[in-house]
């Protein structure tokens, strides 16, 4: 067969070929347990992380719907589906079309920038329709290849002086922001979002209080924080799948900011949410809990998302802040102790700064960022060295110094820092509304310290 014969061949195979009509394959809804769909029928053709619509046709004249569910898993000749939506209205016998296709994937596109989406890619702010891009990026990609990534870059101007000096963030690191309720991660997000040096801000708000969502967009985030920044939101009144694919939609998008060579900011708050419906998914399909209550696929989903975040292997990166909730500031629960394994740096927020007034309620001492030695100018070491030692030396004797039961004069260092304390707490607070460059936020600390 000559060259030309072959691709008139081909040619005309592909012409015949899309004049053939798709089969669709259905299954059956046999049994609805708890959060799970069985569905029975052309196992076969269903796969793992595959997409299944369940079809309830509408009584009494009302519209059929589709209930679009991914397959978490099989049992027999039973495949397990999670629905994305409500179970409403179905039925056994219900038909199941399965779809070609993996259950997530989107096609983000620059016009996105200033838009609210769902889990599902699908817009929720009433702006219209979105524009969709050219390219498809599936929702649970896997991470760039370790020895094809770049290192992480230089550092982060983050707008927050006490991270910006104690904590630098480099382009391309992931840190964990660690806090119980209610202390001041979201404020903090917002002000990271507004201020930070990058391209474009990518927000996932994972299982948030529905009233909240417009609070941070409003309030929080405002205009301008908006316009350079697309917003994931699944409050925690959505099903369980919509809530851990908040979290993959966000990394998705991060990712295509990333190969269109931007830098990106990725934050999701928060990531214990994530695990909570992670767990919850497990628990459906039969997993065992282990580690309270926390079931073994949390502890392998946790480093595949948290991994996408970090530098690229072209120009673009995506350096991610992702926030854990430590109830009842309990830091070495699993997924807190998981996440702090995952990640470059954690930085710690605590109650009692907050109830001091003092925002963000960053503990310096109990934070770390794993690139700081080498990303800071070492030009700035000494003063850095200098204000933790001072902040140091007053945390020890703090208990003593409140109860009035230091003597002033028994040690110079305990009375240089008590000396030191009000300008360097006016120094680690800042206001929502004040951005600080990592140059202005050296200047200011070398002036009370001394050194720099
Ligand atoms: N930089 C700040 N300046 C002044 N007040 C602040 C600041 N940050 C936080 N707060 C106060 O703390 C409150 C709680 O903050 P925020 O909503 O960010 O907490 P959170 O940790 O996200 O809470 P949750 O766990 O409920 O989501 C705010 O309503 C605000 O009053
Ligand atoms: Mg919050």
């Amino acid at each position: 067969m000559t060259q030309e014969h072959g691709s008139g061949g081909l040619a005309a195979a592909l012409a015949a070929l899309s004049t053939v009509e798709t089969l669709e394959t259905f299954g059956r809804v046999t049994a609805i347990r708890g959060l799970l769909v069985e569905v029975a029928g052309p196992v076969s053709a269903m796969r793992l992380g595959g997409r299944i619509d369940v079809v309830v046709e509408g009584g009494h004249g009302a519209a059929t719907a589709t209930v679009p569910c991914e397959v978490i898993g099989f049992a027999g000749d039973r495949a397990l589906a999670m629905p994305f939506g409500s179970l409403e209205g179905v039925r056994r016998g219900c038909p199941a079309l399965v779809r070609d296709e993996a259950a997530g994937a989107i096609r983000p596109s620059a016009a996105w920038l200033g838009r609210t989406v769902d889990a599902l890619g699908r817009p929720i702010d009433g702006l219209g329709p979105l524009p969709q891009g050219p390219a498809i990026y599936p929702l649970r990609a896997d991470p760039p290849p370790a020895h094809g990534r770049r290192r992480v870059g230089p550092p982060l101007d983050l707008g927050v002086r006490c991270i910006n000096t104690f904590l630098t963030m480099c382009r391309g690191q992931r840190m964990g922001i660690f806090a119980g309720s209610g202390v001041g991660k979201s404020v903090l997000l917002s002000m990271l979002a507004r201020y930070t040096a990058a391209d474009v801000a990518v927000i996932g708000l994972v299982g948030e209080r529905g009233r909240e969502v417009q609070e941070f967009l409003q309030d929080d985030l405002g205009a301008a924080g908006l316009a350079r920044s697309v917003v994931v939101v699944a409050t925690s009144d959505e099903p369980v799948l919509m809530r851990r694919n908040a979290a993959y939609v966000t990394l998705a998008i991060a990712e295509y900011f990333r190969d269109q060579g931007a830098q990106v900011l990725c934050m999701i708050d928060s990531i214990t949410r994530f695990a909570m419906a992670q767990r919850d998914i497990g628990l459906a399909g039969g997993e065992p809990p282990t580690a309270k209550g926390y079931t073994p696929t949390v502890f392998s989903e946790l480093p595949r998302l948290l991994e996408r975040a970090g530098p690229g292997v072209g120009e673009g990166a995506i350096s991610g802040l992702f926030t854990v909730l430590v109830e009842g500031d309990d830091h070495n629960e699993p997924v807190a102790d998981a996440v702090r394994g995952i990640l470059d740096g954690h930085i710690v927020m605590e109650r009692r700064i907050a109830e001091q007034g003092r925002y963000p309620a960053i503990n310096v001492l109990r934070s770390v960022s794993r690139t700081m030695p080498r990303a800071c100018d070492p030009a700035h070491l000494p003063t850095v060295r200098r204000a933790r030692k001072v902040l140091a030396t007053y945390a020890d004797m703090e208990e003593l110094i409140r109860l009035g039961a230091y003597r002033a004069g028994s040690s110079p260092e305990v009375d240089e820092a008590v000396a030191l304390m009000p300008d360097l707490t006016a120094f680690l607070g800042q206001g929502k509304e004040e951005a600080t460059s990592i140059g202005e936020g050296y200047a200011r600390l070398a002036a009370i310290v001394g050194g720099g």
